[in-house]
């Protein structure tokens, strides 16, 4: 059967859609500001683990089951369900996914907007010989200014229903596959330059020395959510691309390579920033500004640096399309699949949907940074709080309960095909070792036991 939104053309075009989908905003600017505001190499150590032991073993089974299923994860899990003869309200994982997927969208593209302005900021020559003080100036001048920011956040939101609205394969494979090395390589540019003049080795210290007493509960439950969000897993996007994965692609090894991609890309950034961070003043836990004084600080002392750095913003606002994309796929394939609804218009009511609720992730900077929500929560704190600590992980913990113990062993075998020895494997990390620790690091995360951190 195939799934009545299309087939990707080949493995590789697989490989390149997922990994736009997983290397985005997370890796590039989500991942150092949490490891600086999480102690350093503790996080990343944990971050690493919860990749390998709970990251692959959930995507593999959500790409399969997307494969299995062949429509959107709602109506995947719906079907799924009849044919094993399952509960119906297995489809809330689906549910809950668009959910999500609306959540994240909704600050997800306010960020974008930043990049698309620091593009712009930095292709002017505004950094020039840029110092410390003054690139955390212009950083609290444009959060202070709301017009500013809605009109990015606005134009970033109208670019991605656009591309939406016209389907993932077309434009999205052909875009992949030049902006993905194109990223590498810039992203290698800058790892050079903060190698020959940034603090390189205080930058690998704090990234890679674990000092157990860094670690909170709080940071390993931060750890656990990023491994999801940076994965895309837990939410259906990375379920609603298996379901265009054509039969004969061994889904095991291609989770393997779009993983290790993933976690390289997340790991130079860190290498590239930490090392600017530390010999120029800045503080590693400043939060989520820490990309754009890091960069601009590097590309403004760079010869040609507003052109690579306006590359380099060009790049990470391509790779922020791509997986602002895969976070709305679950929800348009099945406003597709349900109303029979044109693409663009499911599209055009997602992304306004989004737009509404971003708003109050704009104001967190500025109108309403003293409005709580809970404890000194701002908006943007608690839905990037609920999504990634909440929603992602729970979502993977019912996948891993569904195709553990819901499914026939024999059918996940087979349509991983798995060889013998592997089984037993595959059975401990998708059936204990991934839904097991994700019990432990949310109760622990609720205090209700202590480990040694
Ligand atoms: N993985 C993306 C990133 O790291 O930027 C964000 C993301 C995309 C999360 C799609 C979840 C998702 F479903």
């Amino acid at each position: 059967m195939e799934s009545q939104h299309g087939t990707w053309s080949n493995r590789l075009a697989f490989i390149f859609a997922a990994t736009g989908s997983a290397v985005g905003l997370g890796n590039i600017w989500k991942f150092p500001y949490m490891t600086g505001e999480n102690g350093g190499g503790a996080f990343v150590i944990i971050y690493l683990l919860c990749i390998a032991c709970i990251g692959i073993p959930i995507m593999i089974a959500e790409v399969m089951l997307g494969r299995m299923g062949r429509q959107s994860p709602i109506n995947t899990m719906l079907s799924l369900s009849k044919t094993y003869g399952r509960s119906s309200a297995w489809s809330s994982i689906g549910w809950m996914g668009v959910a999500a997927g609306f959540i994240i969208l909704s600050y997800y593209a306010v960020i974008a907007g930043w990049i698309l302005h620091y593009m712009f900021l930095i292709a002017q020559g505004h950094f020039t010989g840029a110092d410390g003080e003054f690139v955390s100036n212009t950083f609290s001048d444009f959060t202070a200014d709301v017009s500013l920011m809605m009109f990015w956040f606005t134009l970033f939101m109208i670019i991605t229903v656009t591309i939406i609205s016209r389907g993932v394969k077309r434009g999205l494979e052909l875009f992949v596959k030049w902006a993905m090395p194109l990223l590498f390589l810039l992203m290698f540019v800058l790892l050079g330059y903060s190698m020959v003049s940034g603090d390189f080795a205080r930058g690998v210290t704090f990234l890679f020395s674990f000092n157990i007493a860094d670690l909170s509960s709080e940071a390993v439950l931060s750890a656990m959510g990023h491994a999801f969000f940076t994965l895309s897993i837990g939410m259906g996007a990375i379920m609603a691309y298996g379901s265009y994965l054509p039969r004969k692609v061994s889904i095991v090894s291609t989770v393997g390579v779009i993983a290790v991609l993933d976690t390289l890309v997340a790991l130079i950034a860190g290498l590239a920033i930490f090392p600017i961070v530390f010999t120029n003043g800045l503080q590693p836990d400043a939060g989520p500004g820490l990309l754009f004084q890091a960069i601009p600080l590097a590309f403004g002392n760079l010869p040609a640096g507003s052109l690579f750095g306006a590359l380099f913003f060009l790049l990470v606002s391509f790779a922020a399309l791509t997986s602002a994309i895969s976070l709305v796929e679950p929800a348009l394939a099945f406003f597709v699949e349900k109303y029979k609804m044109k693409r663009l218009y499911a599209a055009i009511i997602i992304g306004f949907t989004c737009w509404v609720l971003g708003i109050g992730t704009v104001f967190s900077f500025n109108i309403w940074s003293d409005f709580h929500i809970v404890q000194s929560m701002t908006i943007f704190d608690f839905v990037d709080s609920v999504s990634q600590k909440i929603l992602l992980p729970f979502g993977g913990f019912l996948i891993a309960l569904y195709v553990a113990y819901k499914m026939p062993v024999q059918a996940v075998i087979e349509n991983l095909d798995l060889a013998k020895k592997h089984t037993h494997v595959w059975k401990a990390l998708i059936g204990v070792i991934a839904p097991l620790s994700i019990v432990i690091i949310f109760l622990h995360s609720l205090g209700v036991f202590k480990l040694i951190f």
